[in-house]
């Protein structure tokens, strides 16, 4: 598998249980993928004008703590101990999150990192509690069990609240995600606006209608006359 992308959509829960999460863990375009897209999030989390990107310096120096939601084998939180943030990771299974245990043991800093076996939709976490959110590649399973359009509504608009509270004042959220099309991407964007959040969404184009696609979530008002949300 090593170096090679298969084309095929993971579905959650089997392509991160047994021996795929396994699989997932061993291969190296991934891991390549989820550093490369942590570090944009990351851009997109700090650069207030967004217009600084490439500069890997904003990346330095913030003693921030920063919850990276779905953290699966710990990629993406892999990274942002080695930019010197402080780690919460979640993910709701352990063949996943006992993988990112692994990796945390041959850190630097690996104090700065906790991992909890959670789900993202009841996160043990206090409010105000939060500076930024992370979400690399894993927001859109969160409605996977969920055949109703309104029972989806209920859990994404749930998750948006909690997100809320948890997040201190100011506080940040990259969620970058697969939308499957424009009325999913809309379900989740408007858990969000029906919270108070504030942002913008980021797509390669703006005629795509589904595929990797950036949420930029701000708890306050933000200032910025791009197009917002
Ligand atoms: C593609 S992986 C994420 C990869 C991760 N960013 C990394 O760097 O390895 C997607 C992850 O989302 C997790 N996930 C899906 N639904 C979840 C939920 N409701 N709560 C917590 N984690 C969830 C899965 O268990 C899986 O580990």
């Amino acid at each position: 598998m090593d170096g090679k992308k298969p084309k095929k959509t993971p579905k959650f829960p089997d392509s991160y249980i047994d021996k795929n999460a396994d699989e997932y863990d061993n291969q190296k375009w991934m891991e390549r993928n989820q550093r490369r897209t942590t570090i944009l999030s990351v851009q997109y989390l700090f650069d207030e004008k967004l217009d600084n990107l490439g500069e890997i310096n904003i990346l330095k120096k913030r003693p921030y703590l920063i919850l990276d939601l779905g953290c699966g084998t710990g990629f993406s939180s892999s990274i942002l101990i080695e930019c010197g943030f402080r780690v919460i990771g979640v993910d709701i299974l352990p063949d996943m999150l006992n993988k990112a245990k692994e990796k945390k043991k041959n850190l630097n800093n690996y104090e700065n990192l906790d991992l909890i076996l959670a789900d993202i939709n009841y996160l043990p976490l206090k409010e105000n509690s939060i500076d930024q959110a992370i979400s690399i590649s894993a927001y859109n399973f969160i409605i996977h069990d969920k055949q109703e359009l309104n029972e989806k509504r209920k859990a994404v608009n749930n998750t948006s609240r909690y997100l809320y509270k948890i997040l201190k004042k100011n506080g940040r959220i990259i969620i970058e995600f697969y939308p499957k099309d424009d009325k999913e991407l809309n379900l989740f964007i408007d858990s969000f606006i029906n919270n108070d959040f504030n942002g913008f969404v980021i797509k390669k184009s703006p005629l795509q209608k589904s595929g990797q696609t950036f949420l930029l979530l701000k708890k306050e008002r933000w200032t910025m006359d791009h197009g917002n949300l």
